[in-house]
């Protein structure tokens, strides 16, 4: 058996910004509102050229340059995604970008939670010593599914990519120290961009349906308190089986959803606001890319440091939430 380290981050955002003044052109909203509801001041938006590929391939490659690694030397590649360019998978086309030859892609859906579902889900293979060298993306353009006439959800998006390098050492360097997923589906009309039929006849009583999805629908205020509740408790289930602490935490990485979220759960968790990882303002809600794009600018700003305990932590869609505890 073996043990994991993440070696190499990387990230990428479209170059256009819309900013809340943006916003308050184009819906009934303010500046104010949103920066005191929510802590974003601008996000990133995907021209109609860019793609979950092109820009989680981007990412993709920046961590394979800080890893040093050989994208011929990755074994698996796993992007995700709720958005993919292709509902047939797009893991597949990033790993042909990046040059991954040797390596089997797929996509995992968990929207949110998707990057640390793909975090556990990556450290499986590497604990069973059957891959060496993972990939794995954590890319979404919402933009392609808000409802841009909707001032309650419509602020809170933006565009994004974020990646990582995981590669496999001794087992008693393993850097995932605990995780804890969660799924129920009870509450999933809270959130959701569901598909959306018409019946079509095909012949006599023979029917499909055919369609598309509709935009992203939100009870802004159930995900929030069911946020505001999950959160902590997987983090601190998730900290249990690492035989930890909150006090043992260096840094909380959260899905960047709500600075009010981020600051409810720190406070929850009894931890100092400058221990929360948070870059929400210049990029919103960007999905499965939240906590890498998040991840990958602290790394390069310099803040993390070796040994260092980091509680990632997802929530979202599904619902699905969760937590890893991972030491640098
Ligand atoms: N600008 C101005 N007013 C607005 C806007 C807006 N953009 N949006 C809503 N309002 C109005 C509402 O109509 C409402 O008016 P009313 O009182 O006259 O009815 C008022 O503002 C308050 O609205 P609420 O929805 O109650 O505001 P709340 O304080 O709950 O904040 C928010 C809304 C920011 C959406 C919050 O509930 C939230 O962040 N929830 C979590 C959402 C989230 O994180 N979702 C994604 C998580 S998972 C994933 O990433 C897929």
């Amino acid at each position: 058996s073996a043990g994991m380290a993440i070696t190499g981050t990387g990230s990428a955002a479209p170059s256009v910004k819309l900013t809340n003044q943006n916003l308050s052109q184009m819906v009934e909203t303010s500046d104010d509102w949103i920066t005191t509801r929510t802590g974003i001041k601008e996000r990133s938006v995907a021209s109609p050229q860019e793609s979950v590929v092109s820009l989680g391939t981007q990412a993709a490659l920046n961590a394979l340059e800080m890893a040093q690694v050989d994208p011929k030397e990755i074994d698996l590649v796993i992007l995700a995604t709720s958005t993919p360019d292709d509902l047939f998978g797009s893991a597949v086309s990033i790993q042909t970008a990046v040059g991954a030859t040797q390596a089997v892609g797929f996509d995992l859906t968990a929207a949110c939670s998707g990057f640390v579902f793909g975090l556990v889900n990556a450290t499986q293979f590497i604990r069973t010593g059957v891959y060496r060298k993972v990939l794995l993306v954590g890319a979404d353009l919402l933009s392609r599914w808000v409802d841009w006439s909707d001032r309650s959800t419509c602020i809170l998006f933006g565009d994004g990519a974020g990646a990582v390098v995981i590669e496999a050492t001794t087992p008693d360097h393993d850097g995932l120290l605990g995780f804890e997923l969660c799924s129920d589906a009870q509450l999933s009309h809270t959130l959701n961009l569901a598909h959306q039929g018409e019946a079509k006849t095909l012949v006599d009583q023979t029917q499909v349906s055919q369609g598309s999805y509709r935009p992203i629908a939100m009870k802004g205020k159930e995900v929030y308190r069911f946020a505001v509740e999950k959160v902590p408790e997987v983090i601190s289930k998730a900290l249990f089986r690492a035989e930890l602490t909150a006090k043992d935490v260096d840094w909380l990485l959260l899905h960047q959803a709500n600075q009010r979220i981020m600051d409810a759960v720190a406070q929850r968790l009894n931890l100092p606001r400058d221990r929360v990882i948070s870059n929400l303002a210049h990029y919103g809600n960007t999905s499965a890319a939240s906590i890498p794009l998040a991840l990958d600018e602290a790394m390069r700003a310099g803040k993390l440091h070796a040994n260092d305990i980091i509680a990632m932590s997802g929530f979202g869609a599904g619902l699905t939430w969760g937590a890893a505890i991972v030491q640098w």
